[in-house]
């Protein structure tokens, strides 16, 4: 079927639009329209193309998703090789550089330099014939590479077509291949959640989706290019400078460096090295230098090269923001709500010009996944200015068996147990009321409006008292002494004597607000108050066991262990009967413990229940003394059956048990709800 010409210059208009729009987005930084119009052209352009797929040409820019996999990678021999690039540490290797450089030349004023950053990714050659993308390679060992066409033409910055008046009839054009750090985050987050493996940086992430054989997935991750030189060029004369050179590349739609920039001597290059250290952190990739290219294209060819580099350019390197070390041991930190994170101790080494003797290993999980070891040689990274963190053991060097990190039993400040929460990646230490590493928070809890209200002890105070070492844990309180609370920075006389008086009072309280003010995990006020009204008192709840306590409102399985596990650690009850014998008192409280009218029944529920939900219906029936089963056997007192019940009410009919309904339940529960 011929294709009508209206169709075929819409698609032409589309196709010259959306290279357009690209280039401006990718190369000059300057899009003049937004996403979804863009997406709009896009999409029609597809639709087009759909129904008349001989429009479809190879530089469509519908063309990057990518296609079958590949056995593997073809062999590519560079026209011209692909060099490598000498490196320089500190100032005085660059000036000898620049005065190797002038003596060789024989050059009597400065030599001028084209500067920009040295991107963290890896280097290939693109091929344009006639304007169009005709073959992509990796570097390899300079001398063959291995064609990469199919998955660099998924890179959106890649154009596809060259553009303008100056296309030369054939370009071999080099630059850097690399990952965004915002785009490597992405990505390692969605391999982690799929199980897949993690990439260490943005680098070997870049490295890993450029030679994947199959280019569909590479389409999907987020590469970037940037060019840098040339290494061929038919049918065109190029300007006399490398500057000038990458400014024409940019004309022809290839995205070069927005940091480059043309010094006029090699100070102007120590000063262009200062401002992008400053930079790095700032900037959306990662770099690990810079690289000062000579500009004059004449003085570049008589300077030459020696061996695989040329005389003519330096890579001017930063320090180095991923180094190796030895992991000599694993420490555990306690932070202030009593998560326990597990802390490398290093080797000091210095990593981006700073040393570090400590870093992060997350959690205990992560440990495991990445399998490090105490002793082992582990890579340690910083990228911007977030905490040094182990990337992942060499597992190469590792000699013999060496031994995993273990979880202390108990809290390396305070001793009290360390319990891992059901569900929960985090380890947490029981003592909460006696841990100084959360003694600030405790008592700042303890003080607060809802739990003993303690006039005039804010969260300022607090600190300035543990921090002078006048209350190691709630118990001193009610000891103060009045004249070493005056002495407290911003306090006098008046204000001390205002706050033990506060004090004094807050010795009247409710048992459920005493409760709330010990800061047991997932105690809030209204679990408090549940807790008081069924116990009553403080001596039952702190010997209760598990089962009991599950009996309360509103406790389950978890919250029910975080109470024991509380009142288990001998020096927290310390504290309480210290509490209690400073004079906390409040008045009893008529006990509203149920009668055990259904100890020994288990009972089934199944469906909706009006006006409760399945929790509160199980609460109700455990709080008389039942228990609640998940499935229905011979033993099952009854069946629980509200609105659109399940299998539960079929199987129970199987085995004649009884089936209540809403009705049956409240008359169950009696009339003294
Ligand atoms: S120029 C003859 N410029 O660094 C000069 N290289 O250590 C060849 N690189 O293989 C390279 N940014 O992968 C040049 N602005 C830049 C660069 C750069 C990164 C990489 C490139 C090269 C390696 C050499």
């Amino acid at each position: 079927m011929a294709i009508p010409k209206t169709i075929q210059a819409e698609a032409g208009q589309l196709r010259q639009e959306l290279n357009e729009h690209n280039y401006r987005y990718h190369v000059l930084d300057a899009p003049v329209i937004t996403d979804q119009a863009y997406d709009k052209l896009f999409r029609r352009l597809q639709q087009l193309e759909q129904e008349y797929p001989e429009l479809v040409s190879a530089d469509s820019p519908t063309q990057r998703v990518g296609s079958e996999p590949a056995s593997h990678f073809e062999t590519v021999t560079h026209e011209v090789a692909m060099l490598s690039l000498d490196n320089a540490f500190d100032e005085e290797e660059m000036i000898a550089f620049d005065r190797r450089l002038r003596d060789k030349l024989d050059y009597q004023g400065q030599l001028a330099y084209c500067a920009e950053p040295k991107l963290d990714g890896l280097a290939v050659s693109l091929l344009y014939e006639g304007g169009e993308l005709t073959r992509a390679a990796t570097r390899g060992d300079g001398r063959s590479g291995e064609n990469i066409t199919a998955n660099a033409r998924t890179i959106a910055s890649i154009p596809l077509r060259l553009l303008g008046e100056k296309v030369p009839d054939r370009i071999e054009l080099r630059g850097e291949v690399y990952m965004e750090v915002e785009g490597f985050d992405a990505l390692n987050q969605s391999q982690r959640q799929a199980g897949g493996k993690l990439f260490a940086n943005p680098r070997n992430a870049a490295a890993g989706s450029l030679r994947l054989l199959d280019s569909r997935i590479t389409a999907s991750r987020p590469l970037t290019f940037c060019s840098y030189g040339i290494g061929l060029i038919e049918g065109v004369d190029l300007p006399p400078g490398q500057f000038q050179q990458m400014m024409y590349l940019r004309e022809i739609g290839l995205p070069i460096s927005r940091q480059i920039e043309l010094l006029d001597s090699i100070d102007g290059c120590l000063d262009y090295y200062r401002r992008m250290l400053q930079q790095r952190e700032q900037l959306a990739f990662d770099i690990d230098g810079v690289v000062f290219k000579l500009d004059d294209s004449e003085l570049q060819r008589q300077a030459g090269f020696v061996s695989r580099a040329p005389r003519w350019a330096i890579a001017y390197k930063f320090p180095a923001q991923e180094v190796m070390t030895t992991l000599l041991d694993v420490d555990f930190q306690v932070g202030r709500t009593g998560a326990l994170t597990p802390v490398a101790r290093l080797e000091p080494v210095a990593v981006g010009g700073v040393m570090v003797s400590n870093a992060t290993l997350h959690n205990m999980d992560e440990i495991e996944r990445k399998d490090i070891r105490i002793g082992d040689v582990v890579i340690v990274r910083r990228a911007g200015d977030v905490i040094p963190e182990v990337v992942a053991p060499v597992v190469q060097q590792r000699e013999g068996e060496l031994p995993r990190p273990q979880m202390p039993e108990r809290c390396p400040v305070c001793d009290s147990e360390v319990l891992q929460q059901p569900g929960q990646a985090a380890y947490r230490c029981m003592g909460g009321l006696v841990c100084a590493a959360q003694r600030k928070e405790a008592i700042k809890h303890f003080a607060s409006r809802k739990a003993m209200d303690i006039e005039g002890l804010g969260d300022k105070l607090v600190e300035q008292m543990v921090e002078q070492g006048l209350i190691d844990s709630v118990a001193d309180l009610y000891h103060l002494p009045q004249a070493q609370v005056a002495e407290l920075p911003r306090m006098a006389e008046k204000s001390a004597s205002n706050l033990l008086e506060a004090l004094d009072q807050s010795k009247k309280t409710s048992l459920a607000r005493f409760i709330y003010a010990l800061g047991i995990r997932e105690v809030g006020e209204s679990t408090a108050e549940s807790l008081a009204a069924y116990f009553g008192e403080l001596e039952p709840l702190m010997d209760a066991g598990t089962e009991t306590l599950q009996k309360v409102e509103d406790v389950g399985p978890v919250v029910a262990d975080n109470i024991r596990h509380f009142f288990d650690q001998e020096k927290n009850r310390a504290i309480v009967e210290k509490l209690i014998a400073a004079g906390i008192h409040w008045p009893s409280i008529e006990v509203t413990q149920q009668a055990q009218t259904l100890e020994g029944k288990t009972y089934v529920i199944s469906g909706t229940l009006e006006g409760l939900s399945r929790d509160q219906a199980a609460s109700l029936l455990k709080a008389r003394g039942a228990r609640v089963s998940g499935s229905v056997s011979a033993k099952t007192s009854a069946v629980i059956s509200g609105e659109n019940p399940g299998s539960k009410v079929a199987k129970a009919e199987a085995l004649g048990v009884e089936i209540l309904d809403q009705a049956g339940f409240e008359a169950l529960l009696g009339d003294d709800r």
